[in-house]
């Protein structure tokens, strides 16, 4: 386990997967009835951009640094929101401590990290935090443990480091046991683009699978098949909710722009069923 994600917070993928993130709980706040998540890849949470590991790469200045004050844009607003009391101390929240800053007190997050010295870094970065349990297992056995929620309504976030040489593989049989056991949660899987992995294929996984309104967003840095490169990111969504994918794609082009990227692709892999 040598992914450690200070590398990279705050860069391109992590904008978008934390707009994703925040629209999604957005729209489960809607209704009053309870929800839970859980973020089975949860990071420590919080990353300090000055360090010196955040410098070294610097990611996070082709990412969140390209924005200053708030957009006009309402729901890239709101994310920008959410961030912004750590931005101004130079930090960048991770996905757990966005979730724990969103939920109500009906609502609930299982944060898990199976990094040992991390899972350890998360529990004092959350400490404090309502309705919030930090374990520390296997992301997959966590969500086998936890689904169907008592909720019975939630989203499950899957952001693997992308390590092993399987992973995709991986998903592709887990998508399968989430369909069997929560075939009403929402789910988002956050991939990597680049030339020789199977993106295609696990496109193709996802599209034999019964979930409805499975919708996937892309942000590309370089073409798809150059080699050697961090391409792009993806998203998959499964039970994709009402409108989500309409408020995305209303907030490409302005990531597109700021971010200077080559392309920002969307498409239904299932469509919405009549
Ligand atoms: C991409 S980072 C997570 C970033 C976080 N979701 C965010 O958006 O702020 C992936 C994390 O997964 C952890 N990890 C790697 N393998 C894991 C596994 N099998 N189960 C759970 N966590 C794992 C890594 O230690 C790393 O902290």
């Amino acid at each position: 386990m040598n992914y450690r994600h200070i590398y990279h917070a705050g860069n391109f993928a992590d904008v978008m997967k934390h707009l994703a993130l925040v629209l999604i709980l957005d729209h489960l706040k809607k209704k009053e009835a309870p929800f839970c998540v859980i973020d089975a890849h949860s990071g420590i949470g919080l990353y300090d951009l000055q360090s010196e590991a955040a410098q070294k790469t610097k990611e996070w200045e082709h990412g969140i640094g390209r924005f200053s004050g708030f957009e006009d844009n309402d729901d890239f607003a709101l994310y920008q929101r959410s961030i912004k009391s750590y931005l101004d101390k130079g930090q960048y929240p991770g996905s757990p401590l966005l979730i724990s800053n969103m939920l109500r007190p009906q609502d609930r997050l299982i944060a898990n990290e199976l990094h040992p010295d991390d899972c350890e870094t998360l529990k004092s970065n959350l400490r404090g935090k309502q309705n919030v349990r930090v374990t520390h297992l296997d992301a997959y056995e966590c969500i086998r443990a936890n689904i169907p929620p008592k909720e019975k309504r939630g989203l499950i976030l899957v952001d693997p480091p992308f390590e092993e040489r399987d992973e995709f593989e991986t998903l592709a049989r887990q998508m399968g046991e989430w369909q069997k056991r929560f075939a009403t949660g929402i789910f988002m899987v956050w991939y990597p683009i680049k030339a020789h992995l199977a993106v295609e294929k696990i496109k193709r996984e996802a599209q034999s699978l019964s979930f409805p309104r499975t919708w996937c967003m892309e942000t590309m840095q370089h073409p798809r098949k150059q080699e050697g490169t961090f391409n792009g990111s993806g998203l998959l969504i499964f039970n994709a909710p009402f409108q989500i994918p309409e408020r995305l794609t209303a907030v490409l082009p302005l990531l597109q722009e700021r971010i200077g990227l080559l392309e920002t692709p969307t498409s239904w892999i299932v469509e919405d069923r009549p």
